[in-house]
């Protein structure tokens, strides 16, 4: 009897060093075998009254041993095997190391000139109205003084929409001045960047899509004066505080008296006599005095109210600031062409 007991326990023993344990899962059906409230060995403690007396304290060892083995195997097993599969969640990756760093975009240029325009506006007060770029032909042209028969609406500069004479494209951002006169009352103070398209042979210099941004002062007795200030003000923010601007009379037909403004650019080198055609100056926008007849278009009393607008193209300013020698680079969204102005805000 008790050499069949004896032989089970160390048959017992012989089981617990020769299992080959290779992850936590088997491990773990190890420890509830042999280490666990409800092991094995345990029950086999009640075996002792069974065994002959002289050889009780043999077989308490022997049980002993069986239960060192199967404890010392398990906490071995357990330090390699969590080791193994908890620090490292089974990959190489070095948490340490520094970590790649990450490629970020890059602003358009077109975005960076406009952005900074907006800014300069926004900081006295003006606030950005957005509009639509298919328009109908009394905001782009009727409301602002545009004449039916005004070479401005020649089926050559304006795109039209299939199958419509009165559906087109936005010519220009003045638009956005006769939406924007028609639903608000003075005071109004408004920039509005955006998208205008014109019929024109793509070259180098010029293209069937550019971005204006418009503004537009109405109130009780803004004068010219007003005008030439917030447009100097624009100028020496945009290009300096030692900007010098000039007005030129000019003519459009939303605006009386209508002038052009140029900045002083400078002639110190060979780039700046062809950019100004060896004048000094650049023409950077249009500008006046808003047209009576505009302000009547939009239901704004001409005897109460006055204002001024003016409107400015985004591109030329981009290709001067960054020395960009060809407008279509502007529109391709060629990647190794943007990606010179990432970090540029
Ligand atoms: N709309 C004119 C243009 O596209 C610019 C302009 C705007 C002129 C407002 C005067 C006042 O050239």
């Amino acid at each position: 009897m008790s050499a069949d007991i004896f032989a089970r326990v160390q048959g017992i023993l012989d089981a617990i060093q020769s299992e080959k344990i290779e992850n936590v899962t088997e491990l773990e059906a190890f420890r509830i075998k042999y280490v666990g409230s409800k092991n094995e060995i345990k029950s086999l403690f009640g075996e002792i009254k069974n065994v002959e007396n002289d050889r009780k304290k043999e077989f308490g060892q022997l049980l002993n041993d069986v239960k060192q083995a199967a404890e010392e195997k398990y906490e071995a097993l357990k330090t390699t095997l969590e080791e193994a599969s908890g620090n490292n969640s089974g990959s190489d990756i070095d948490l340490t190391s520094p970590c790649e760093p990450m490629p970020s975009g890059s602003r358009h240029p077109v975005s960076i000139v406009l952005n900074r325009i907006i800014s300069i506006f926004e900081r006295i007060g003006f606030t950005v109205a957005e509009e639509r770029e298919i328009e109908d032909d009394w905001h782009n042209f009727t409301a602002m003084n545009t004449p039916e028969d005004h070479p401005a609406r020649d089926m050559q500069d304006t795109f039209y929409l299939k199958d419509s004479t009165t559906e087109l494209l936005r010519t220009h951002t003045s638009s956005v001045q006769a939406r924007i006169m028609t639903a608000q009352k003075p005071p109004i103070r408004i920039i509005a960047p955006g998208r205008v398209y014109r019929n024109e042979t793509i070259s180098s210099r010029s293209h069937c899509q550019f971005h204006q941004v418009e503004g537009l002062y109405i109130d009780k007795g803004v004068s010219f004066a007003d005008m030439k200030q917030t447009l100097l003000y624009f100028a020496r923010e945009m290009y300096g505080e030692q900007t010098n601007i000039r007005l030129r009379p000019s003519f459009f037909p939303f605006t009386e008296p209508s002038a052009e403004m140029d900045v002083y650019w400078g002639l110190n080198n060979e780039d700046d006599y062809r950019i100004t055609k060896g004048t000094g100056w650049l023409e950077i926008l249009g500008c006046g005095m808003v047209d009576p007849n505009v302000l009547i278009n939009c239901g704004i009393d001409p005897n109460e109210y006055s204002g001024f607008a003016f409107g400015m193209g985004i591109e030329r300013q981009a290709m001067l600031q960054f020395k960009i020698t060809d407008i279509r680079q502007l529109f391709e969204n060629d990647t190794r062409f943007l990606k010179q102005f990432s970090g540029v805000i």
